[in-house]
């Protein structure tokens, strides 16, 4: 695996790539990988030529009171991880590379980027459309690998890029999960022992979620009350949202049709944590 921080170094060794006729895919991640990240980086090396795996933790994407600080980084752990997983070359920048002077151009998808995560973190995915965006045309790929663990992330960049008709296929990745069900996140690194058993409850709410839509439920309101039940009754949790929406649009719904997508964040001990997934009544 090669090792570059800066971005002319990047793109010499993907220029000469492509002039070849390789594909390149890429994953971007703000480090601290885990095996979460290790599967979209196995999934690009099993559909691309060449993988490039970015870790940047992007400052425009936290918001002053966030953990930007406290962010948790390793670099020789991720080092091993990445090359693990077959990615050719790590691309780590630093944040005067990326941002060399004030950034006055950004990227902002509206309406998808409202609500939900936006509602505690509202400047967080102009943040996170801008940094993308900028490493699409660092990199060039032809394909990107996006976690289903940040579904609200990943419907904002595949319509940032339908918006802007980037040349860009963006894959979608399952969550990997802990063998409890906890969704893997670097953020779960902050949890002490008894917050991490509390944790589960994320994972549970969506259960409890499902298993109503299951047994026939459908108003939206008492899905949402069940969900919401399940993380209140955890001492060490603090719900932030529960959310049973369209499945395509993320737009709110009173009434369960056939597919939707249920979402809930919640903070655990010191860490802020999201989980979701789909139901499908087909
Ligand atoms: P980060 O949180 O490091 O995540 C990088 C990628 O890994 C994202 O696409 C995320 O959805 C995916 N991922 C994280 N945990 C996962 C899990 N348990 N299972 C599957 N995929 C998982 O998301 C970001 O970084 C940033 O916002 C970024 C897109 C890099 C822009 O700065």
């Amino acid at each position: 695996m090669y090792t570059v921080h800066t971005i002319p170094q990047a793109r010499a060794f993907l220029d000469s790539a492509r002039a070849r006729g390789q594909q390149v895919g890429l994953v971007p991640t703000m480090g601290f990988l885990h095996a979460g990240h290790q599967s979209l980086m196995r999934r690009a090396v099993s559909e691309c030529d060449v993988v490039v795996a970015t870790i940047f933790v992007n400052p425009l994407q936290f918001a002053p009171n966030e953990d930007l600080a406290a962010y948790p980084r390793d670099f020789v752990a991720d080092s091993e991880l990445a090359a693990e997983a077959g990615v050719s070359i790590l691309l780590a920048p630093s944040v005067d590379e990326m941002y060399p002077e004030t950034v006055v151009t950004s990227v902002r998808v509206s309406g998808l980027s409202d609500g939900l995560e936006s509602g505690a973190r509202p400047t967080h995915f102009e943040g996170v459309a801008t940094v993308v965006a900028k490493l699409f045309n660092v990199v060039g790929p032809c394909r990107a690998y996006f976690g289903e663990k940040d579904y609200q992330q990943l419907a904002v960049i595949r319509r940032m890029v339908s918006d802007l008709s980037f040349n860009i296929q963006v894959i979608g990745c399952p969550i990997v999960r802990e063998v409890d069900g906890l969704a893997m996140s670097s953020r779960n690194a902050y949890l002490e022992a008894a917050d991490r058993e509390a944790a589960t409850c994320l994972r549970r709410a969506l259960d409890a979620g499902v298993a109503l839509l299951e047994a026939g439920e459908r108003s939206v309101v008492a899905i949402e009350a069940a969900m919401s039940a399940v993380v209140e009754a955890e001492d060490r949790a603090t719900l932030d949202y529960v959310a049973v929406r369209d499945a395509d649009t993320l737009q709110t719904i009173a009434q369960v049709e056939e597919d939707a997508h249920l979402l809930v964040a919640a903070k655990v001990g010191p860490s802020r944590l999201i989980d979701n997934c789909a139901f499908s009544g087909k």
